[in-house]
């Protein structure tokens, strides 16, 4: 009856709201599903943040509208955890916005400075709200393909000038979501140059940051000389802390690209609610055992399921850094085909590729956030599935 508009009604399906709907089926179906799709971490938020939220909850004070941009003791504790994680410096005031998750913001950005028809640089495959953010506000998304050959990287040479001179935003995320991949700091070096000659916004989302493995430090890519200059970058305690429900994320950087986001965030929400805010102001300034900790259990999980898939005949490089692991799917397969063959015959989720943008064809992604019972039986059916040899 009511006419939606174009921007909606020629949005593809969101991804992950398409696996649920999947799941639902085969679970309605009596299948005994095991999802390995949405990288939503199963362990809970440590104790200590829950604590701290809870002491702020019960405070009246707490309970009214929150500022829009943060509370001071939440953005001060995003620039001390830049200073003593990657020896960043931030002001506080200028240089750190909050965000209801990171999701909010990436989604926001492109209405700060894209006008309709203007380019938008996304990875392809990546994760999908840098286009859909970039088409509500009227944008036309340019892939960039992150191809195996360039360690997952964008060949930032390949892209044609006149298309580098009209972008408007470039954005990237390292460590990579889906493939796994890591930056270089050379290759943060040449974005700075990249951005700086053809005036683009880079946009970095640094949401597994602080998911390093084998001892891995990922960088900022706010550590780049002259980065701040051209760009911004996200964070979240989603993945770090286990609080993807509890949509706590920032953005910090360039100034005046801070003061824009707050701008749309003044006009159109009114920021998180203070409890949450002290609570991750707590995560962010104490140590970071639970990170250590969190960080062992995804390793051993991807172990776990990279040996797996190589005795089965895959031949993948672990990953350093991230919880996903994301691999070739058989001879014979599409990234759809196969996914539709592990959840229906096998009651395994996993996410095909091809929904991550037309270069993630021919992959699937196994998320690490299933305990290791599950996951070794979730692998036990894919070797079902699969027989011997399947993939030599
Ligand atoms: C993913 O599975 O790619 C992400 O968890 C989705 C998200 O962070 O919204």
């Amino acid at each position: 009856m009511f006419i939606r508009a174009e921007r909606i009604e020629t949005l593809p399906p969101y991804l992950f709201a398409e696996i649920d709907n999947k799941v639902q089926k085969a679970i309605e179906q009596g299948m005994e599903i095991i999802k390995l799709g949405i990288g939503d971490p199963d362990q809970p938020t440590p104790d200590h943040i829950i604590t701290k939220a809870i002491k702020a909850i019960r405070e009246p004070k707490n309970h009214q509208y929150p500022s829009y941009a943060g509370l001071p003791t939440f953005r001060q504790a995003v620039s001390q955890y830049y200073d003593k994680r990657f020896g960043v410096n931030l002001s506080a005031e200028k240089e750190v916005v909050s965000l209801i998750g990171s999701k909010e913001g990436i989604a926001h950005v492109s209405f700060c400075y894209v006008n309709p028809n203007d380019l938008v640089l996304v990875p392809d495959p990546g994760y999908p709200v840098y286009s859909i953010g970039s088409m509500f506000a009227g944008g036309e998304p340019y892939k960039m393909p992150l191809l195996k050959e360039n360690n997952y990287l964008p060949d930032l040479d390949s892209i044609p000038e006149y298309i580098a001179k009209a972008a408007k935003i470039m954005f990237l995320n390292y460590p990579n979501n889906p493939t796994g991949a890591v930056a270089t700091k050379e290759f943060f070096e040449k974005v700075v140059k990249f951005a700086k000659d053809n005036k683009i916004i880079v946009c970095h989302d640094a949401a597994y940051c602080d998911i390093g493995l084998d001892g891995y430090k990922p960088m900022s890519f706010l550590e780049t000389p002259g980065a701040k200059d051209v760009g911004i970058e996200f964070g979240s305690l989603s993945k770090t802390y286990n609080m993807t429900g509890w949509r706590v994320g920032y953005a910090v950087g360039n100034k005046d690209i801070i003061e824009s986001l707050g701008l749309i965030k003044t006009n159109i929400d009114s920021g998180i609610f203070q409890p949450l805010q002290y609570a991750a102001a707590e995560a962010l300034s104490q140590e970071q055992a639970c990170v250590e900790e969190m960080t062992k259990i995804y390793q051993h999980r991807r172990d776990l399921v990279v040996d797996t898939l190589n005795k089965l005949g895959w031949n993948l490089e672990k990953p350093k850094a991230t919880f996903y692991v994301w691999a070739p799917v058989p001879k014979g397969y599409t990234s759809q085909s196969f996914a539709t063959l592990l959840l229906e015959k096998a009651g395994v989720v996993v996410t095909p590729g091809v929904g991550f943008g037309k270069y993630g064809e021919g992959y699937f992604r196994i998320s690490l956030t299933v305990d290791n019972e599950k996951l070794i039986k979730a692998m036990n059916r894919i070797e079902q599935q699969l027989g011997d040899n399947y993939c030599k």
